[in-house]
């Protein structure tokens, strides 16, 4: 068959990935290794050779995997098959989940583990789960229980991922012997290593940023180490039971802003609100480098508000445009004003943000000690078994793309598990400062714990 011919050296963990016949096999490894592309080609090699059978593609959120996996999946393992007609995509229904159709009979679908009723409603042969140390033990069971569809001979359930804690229940499946943990190495693909174990030149820039990488960040996505992070400032931020679904945030609620600026390093802007038992979600925000204040201004009142009426045609969107809008009510906030907008002492960028929003803002309490100490009583768990304070899934208006490529964290979420303490100096108190890198999020999150938990201070709100 035209369209089915597919060019696909797999080497090291990726070849043996292929000769894998374990109900459970986990490729695992440093960034950049080849773990995605070579579960993408199993799939779509097993879906060529096999009429008829049932595939799934999964990640623990259907945007993170349209926005990843499936990119790559498109542009470099099915692109000459769904150029000629051989693979077809299925957009889905109110019943069914999106899926690539193959003209054998076989299909693959698609789907976010946080949306399980369309993806779970199916029987599978062979299931593959993107960047895994995502999802939960449940969720890998859960997936478990679908395999049984039966027309492959083997059954089976598959996945990628870098290394994490070396307490993740993935990590503890393979040491128990209840998956198969192939361990991934650059030296496996092509792309970045020859044969002869020199680095392309893609390899060499590739392996240029993640020699950049500090701390438990570069012994995981450099080194392929299942590290802890020593001395984690947050030790009881537990993604399990800390991330959650922005669904659960209700329209009412209280809402907080925070800023921490930043130009070379991000600025970030958190969306917070607040139940009426006082714990805090953060439920959206803006993390990103390189744009102007005025520009985040602008991108923060489109994240809240929505057309309405008939908008004059613009070839560039301002702030003032969308607040002329609000004004002529061609626009309409989506959700309530926050209660106060704190920022970053930085005057400048202050009274530019200020000017730009139409909206006053106060000064962050910016007292280390105190803030971090009032940040880690909320991640602990309370009385009723709750913590009080979540990270929501998926907050990002938009990803930056420079930082994501660079591996450096990408979202407030992401800081929190390498947030370390600096370690003390000889003779000098341990946990007195933590590391001053990548730590713009966990700044704008003490900012937001600090103006509820440590008591009133004056007001210096400017109007
Ligand atoms: N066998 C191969 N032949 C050609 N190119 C490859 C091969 N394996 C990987 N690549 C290329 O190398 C790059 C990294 O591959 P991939 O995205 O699969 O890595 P990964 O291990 O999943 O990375 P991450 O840890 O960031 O998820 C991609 O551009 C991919 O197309
Ligand atoms: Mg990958």
């Amino acid at each position: 068959m035209s369209g089915t011919v597919v060019r696909y050296e797999p080497r090291g963990a990726a070849r043996a990935l292929f000769g894998n016949r374990n109900s459970e096999v986990v490729m695992a490894g440093a960034a950049g290794t080849g773990k995605s592309l070579a579960c993408l080609f199993r799939v779509h090699l097993a879906a060529l050779s096999t009429p008829g059978i049932r595939c799934l593609i999964a990640r623990k959120t259907g945007v993170s995997l349209g926005s990843t996996t499936l990119v790559s999946f498109e542009k470099k393992v099915a692109a000459a098959a769904l150029a000629a007609g051989v693979v077809t995509w299925f957009g889905g229904s109110a019943r069914e989940a999106p899926s690539y159709r193959y003209s054998n009979g076989s299909t693959i679908n698609v789907g976010g583990l946080d949306k399980p009723e369309k993806v779970l409603s199916s029987e599978y042969d062979l299931i593959f789960v993107d960047e895994a140390t995502e999802i939960t033990i449940t969720d890998w069971e859960t997936l478990g229980t679908r395999l049984r569809n039966g027309i492959l001979s083997w059954q089976q359930q598959i996945a990628a991922c870098n290394p994490v804690h070396p307490t993740h229940w993935i990590k503890q499946r393979a040491n128990a012997g209840q998956l198969a943990l192939l361990t991934s190495l650059h030296r496996d693909n092509p792309a970045y290593v020859n044969a002869d174990g020199t680095l392309t030149r893609a390899g060499t820039d590739y392996m240029a940023k993640l020699d950049a990488l500090t701390g438990v960040r570069r012994l995981r996505l450099r080194d392929g180490i299942w590290a802890a992070a020593e001395g984690l400032v947050y030790e009881e931020f537990n993604p399990a039971l800390h991330v959650v679904s922005q669904s659960v945030v209700k329209p009412e609620w209280t809402r907080w802003w925070t800023v921490d600026f930043g130009y070379t390093n991000p600025f970030v802007w958190q969306e917070w609100a607040e139940d009426p038992d006082g714990r805090l979600y953060l439920y959206r925000e803006i993390y990103r480098t390189k744009r102007l204040v005025e520009d985040h201004a602008r991108d923060m009142l489109l994240a809240v508000t929505r057309v309405v009426g008939t908008v004059p045609e613009r070839s560039v969107l301002t702030a003032n445009d969308i607040r002329d809008d609000i004004t002529r009510g061609l626009r309409e906030w989506t959700e309530p004003k926050p209660r106060a907008v704190i920022c970053d002492h930085d005057a400048e960028d202050r009274a530019t943000l200020e000017r730009h929003l139409g909206m006053g803002t106060s000064p962050a309490r910016k007292t280390v000690k105190d803030g971090l100490q009032a940040g880690q009583a909320r991640f602990k768990t309370a009385g009723d078994g709750k913590p009080r304070i979540y990270l929501c899934r998926d907050t990002l208006v938009e990803r930056d793309e420079e930082l994501a490529e660079a591996k450096k964290p990408t979202c407030t979420a992401e800081e929190a598990v390498g947030y370390v303490w600096e370690p003390p100096k000889p003779g000098g108190q341990p946990k007195e400062q933590p590391v001053k890198a990548d730590d713009h999020g966990m700044d704008a999150m003490r900012y937001m714990v600090a103006e509820r938990d440590l008591g009133s201070r004056p007001r210096l709100r400017r109007l």
